[in-house]
């Protein structure tokens, strides 16, 4: 199992207050009922007001967990759940708001509308059970409905909509009483890559107009670093590192993180001088002249003259046509093992010399042949630096 760390210190503008906490998560554990292991294990976080805290992490990690626990769905065997001051779960004391007193809007992955209402009604069920006046349910279940998409489509029933039609009738039900906070649980799982992208954006732009807190669960590391303020990343139900979403992707704090966010090219070299401050300088093996910075996660256990892995995003590597004679200073050589065309770039498998076999993507407009011999060039700095005998375990090379 990986560590779990601190969640990265909030950086608050000078001066300027803290924004209120709209959900805070304490030491969160969950074990169903007949299994061994823990869905949730120790899991900490806050939901700040105005801002996307997403739930990031593969198939079975514990978000939607994690989300059904905060809206009331399931009771945590341990820990505590605040919305802004108060308590709404304190496993201690056995107390544990019903989940209709939460008041929180929740789109389900399974997306469940009700089968025996159209869309219309769907959508004003929440205003109605809130006792709105009739005047007011019309217009804002027709301005919800338009910013889905779905308008015209008012009168069609439930069962009659395709999945992804589903699935925005089930977030406009959730968003049209405008909820102060919205938990959303892959809400855009069954959209095309347009829609999802459209929808994405218009869930973005109400958040920021209605400044509301959004605890986020999804699987798709794009839509997690897009959408997000901060993110979570989890594996078997603990969370491996919090903070922005830059910082998980410019400083994963261990191999899961890295190789989780991102591709990352994993180049053997030996340090050459660390600064527990900053970055160290590493000599990559097999180039003539090749010195890259990066920084590592624990400075610590790494040391002038030990081997190690440098973390090289490939977007950071450029190829080069060798022009004979040894790779000059800041790149390695190589040479082209396979080319395959996929569409809008190829895709290269580079034998790197001295190093593993890595994958890496190049122009469509000037391709490589196999078996090519080529320079590549690295970036100076900015990189991820491992202990070699614990970096190469996860290691996606491309
Ligand atoms: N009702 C349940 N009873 C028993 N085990 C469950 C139940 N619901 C979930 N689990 C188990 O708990 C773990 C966490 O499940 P959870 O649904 O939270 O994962 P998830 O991160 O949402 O995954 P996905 O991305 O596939 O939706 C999994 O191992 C799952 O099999
Ligand atoms: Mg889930």
């Amino acid at each position: 199992m990986q560590t779990a760390v601190e969640p990265e210190t909030v950086k608050a503008d000078a001066g300027a207050p803290a924004p209120k906490v709209a959900i805070r998560l304490e030491n969160l554990s969950k074990t169903y009922p007949g299994s061994e292991f823990k869905a949730v294990d120790g899991l900490s976080l806050e939901v700040r007001v105005g801002e996307v805290v997403t739930l990031l992490g593969p198939s079975g990690c514990g978000k939607s967990t994690t989300l059904r626990m905060v809206a009331g769905l399931e009771e945590p065997d341990e820990g505590s759940i605040y919305f802004g001051d108060d308590a709404v779960v304190l496993t201690h004391t056995g107390f544990s708001l019903p989940p209709e007193k939460r008041n929180v809007g929740m789109v389900f992955q399974s997306y469940a509308i009700w089968p025996h209402m159209t869309v219309e009604e769907n959508v004003a069920f929440p205003l109605k059970a809130r006792k709105f006046p009739s005047s007011e349910i019309r217009p804002r279940v027709a301005a919800i409905l338009e910013m889905v998409g779905m308008a015209g489509m008012e009168k069609r029933p439930g069962p009659l909509l395709s999945g992804g039609q589903q699935q925005r009738v089930a977030l406009a039900r959730a968003l049209v009483t405008e909820p102060r906070t919205l938990l959303l649980d892959e809400p855009f799982s069954n959209l095309d890559a347009k829609l999802r992208e459209q929808m994405r954006l218009e869930v973005k732009l109400l958040q920021k107009r209605l400044n509301i807190a959004v605890l986020f669960v999804t699987h798709d590391q794009v839509e997690a670093l897009s959408l997000s303020d901060r993110i979570a990343l989890i594996d078997a139900g603990v969370v491996q590192q919090q903070g922005s979403p830059h910082l998980l992707y410019e400083e994963p704090a261990n191999a899961f993180v890295r190789d989780f966010i991102g591709k990352t090219l994993l180049f053997k070299g030996r340090v050459e001088t660390a600064n527990p401050a900053g970055p160290m300088a590493i000599k990559i093996d097999g180039a003539p002249d090749c010195v890259v910075f990066g920084r590592s996660y624990h400075p610590d256990g790494i040391k002038v003259g030990n081997a190690v892995f440098i973390g090289v995003r490939p977007e950071d590597v450029e190829i080069v046509a060798a022009s004979g004679g040894e790779a000059p200073a800041g790149m390695i050589g190589g040479t082209v093992s396979t080319a395959l065309f996929i569409g809008e770039r190829f895709e290269y498998q580079i034998a790197v010399d001295d190093q593993r076999l890595i994958v890496i993507y190049g122009d469509r407009h000037d391709p490589l042949a196999e078996g090519a011999k080529i320079w590549l060039r690295l970036r100076a700095d900015g990189h991820s630096a491992w202990p070699s005998d614990r970096s190469g375990a996860r290691a996606s090379d491309g």
